[in-house]
């Protein structure tokens, strides 16, 4: 990161004292204004400051409600309850949180999924997406014991079979699950503790996420071609180029977020949780929020107990080998056509999955859940390694700036489009096309293009 060598200097006499001091404004400068970023990112590549933006939300949200929750098994439905109706705008925040949780989860698999797509844990990004899986798996526990604090009957049902699991690792398991629980069942102690780790894993996550970016301003990021950045012609600087694109992608998920809160706050939980935790009535069927059903799936698809709790986590922790499975030289599945079908392949893996985890595990909806767990391991493990070998890839651009150049997206001629990167700039000889329709003679390629005007700006 900032080493405090660079150029910039502050115009304001107060900033220029401190940063003489503590070059603070320096390296902002240097990581979120001047910091040079791929020309072509696409919209994929705003979910990470949506990322960002949730955490905050979910952290502040968070310590609101906790200003008015108590961790006790006896009243702790009750308070939820006072939030909802008592405390101004209680219902606000709480819904906030809740739907907060699910968009969190939105954001951060469409993040992943671009990661797969175009590569971006190939070298040298490995440590940056080993960090991701760090930041995924932290978020699961900080959901899963988030969602026991309303002590309704899926809260402590779902605490139940979730601990339980641990009582599957043989000789130790049935101690450490009571060595968790703080008794002999999910209790006051277990909601007290799963309270103080709700509560810390956040600022954990917010740790690693630091590492994160400032891994990622290390390598630079990767882009839709996955052609490293070869010369300052492939980039613009992140403010305002990539700033403002954020902010629009961030108004939209917004918006999204807003029809959530407001019109249909409690679409994506569970009716049971509005019933206070009982003990002695087990619901007929348990299952988790819906952004880890798939994970249920592929536990509830081994007929072995401990197996199950293995290909679980399994599940999870093949993500950190992922950067040494794929063998492919060529990072982006844009020009990988194998891979492109093995990867949409996954995804409705990954989606059938979390349908058949809200499924009772019974008769077909097993199969199919064991069917889509097999194809689930079978794309790292024998998919990603495969494909790189024996597939062949189409023809690379030498250059990010080659690519968008090339490209024939319906915006006006890159000749004239100088208005867009900055006027000064110098205007790059067009490239030859290296396939798709032929350059009309004299024209920009497009037959439908009009005769270049000269712009009075
Ligand atoms: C709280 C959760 C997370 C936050 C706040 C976060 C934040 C960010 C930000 C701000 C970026 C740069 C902008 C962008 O590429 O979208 C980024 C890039 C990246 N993230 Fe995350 N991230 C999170 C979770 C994850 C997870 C779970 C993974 C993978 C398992 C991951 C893998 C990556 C990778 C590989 C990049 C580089 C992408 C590229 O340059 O092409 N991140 N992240």
């Amino acid at each position: 990161m900032g080493h405090g060598t660079s150029s910039f200097q502050p115009k304001n006499k107060t900033v220029r004292w401190i940063d003489s001091r503590l070059p603070i404004f320096s390296l902002m400068n240097e990581q979120a204004v001047d910091f040079p970023t791929p020309k072509n990112l696409n919209y994929m590549w705003t979910f990470g400051a949506i990322l960002v933006l949730m955490l905050v939300t979910m952290i502040v949200s968070g310590i609101t409600l906790a200003m008015h929750y108590a961790a006790n098994a006896e009243i702790a439905f009750e308070r939820v309850e006072h939030i909802m109706r008592d405390v101004n705008f209680g219902w606000l925040l709480r819904y906030i949180h809740a739907v907060g949780a699910s968009m969190f989860f939105i954001a951060v698999y469409l993040h992943i999924a671009r990661g797969l797509y175009y590569g971006s844990y190939k070298a040298p990004r490995e440590i940056l997406w080993m960090l991701g899986v760090v930041i995924l798996i932290l978020m699961m526990a900080t959901a899963f014991m988030g969602y026991v604090l309303p002590w309704g009957q899926m809260s402590f049902w779902g605490a139940t079979v979730i601990t339980n699991l641990f009582s599957a690792i043989p000789f130790v398991g049935p101690s450490i699950t009571e060595w968790l629980w703080g008794g002999f069942a999910v209790d006051n102690a277990t909601l007290n503790r799963f309270f103080a780790l709700h509560y810390l894993l956040p600022f954990m996550i917010a740790g690693v996420v630091i590492l994160h970016i400032w891994a990622l301003h290390v390598s630079g990021n990767n882009n839709p071609t996955g052609v490293s950045v070869k010369s300052s012609k492939d980039t613009v600087p992140f403010h305002p180029y990539i700033t403002i694109k954020d902010m629009f992608a961030v108004v939209v998920f917004l918006l999204l977020y807003g029809w959530f809160v407001f019109y249909v706050p409690n679409y994506l939980g569970h009716p049971d949780n509005y019933i206070p935790a009982n003990p002695l009535v087990t619901p007929a069927h348990i299952v988790p929020e819906w952004y880890l059903l798939p994970f249920y799936a592929i536990l509830r698809a081994v007929p072995d107990k401990l197996g199950g709790v293995i290909l679980m986590f399994g599940s999870l922790l093949i993500l950190f080998l992922v950067p040494w499975l794929d063998t492919s030289r060529v990072r982006s599945a844009r020009y990988r056509p194998m891979f492109r079908w093995a990867f949409w392949g996954f995804v409705f893996s990954c989606v059938a999955l979390g349908y058949l985890g809200a499924m009772p595990a019974e008769g077909i909806y097993v199969t199919l859940a064991r069917i889509f767990t097999i194809y689930y391991f079978a794309f790292f493990i024998i998919l990603m390694p495969l494909l790189g070998l024996i597939e062949r890839t189409k023809p690379v651009p030498n250059s990010i700036a080659e690519s968008v150049l090339d490209k024939d997206d319906g915006l006006p001629d890159p000749q004239e489009q100088t208005w867009i990167w900055g006027g000064n700039r110098p205007r790059s000889p067009r490239l030859p096309r290296l396939g798709g329709r032929a350059t009309l003679p004299g024209g920009s390629g497009r037959p439908d293009a009009a005769p270049a005007a000269p712009r009075k700006d």
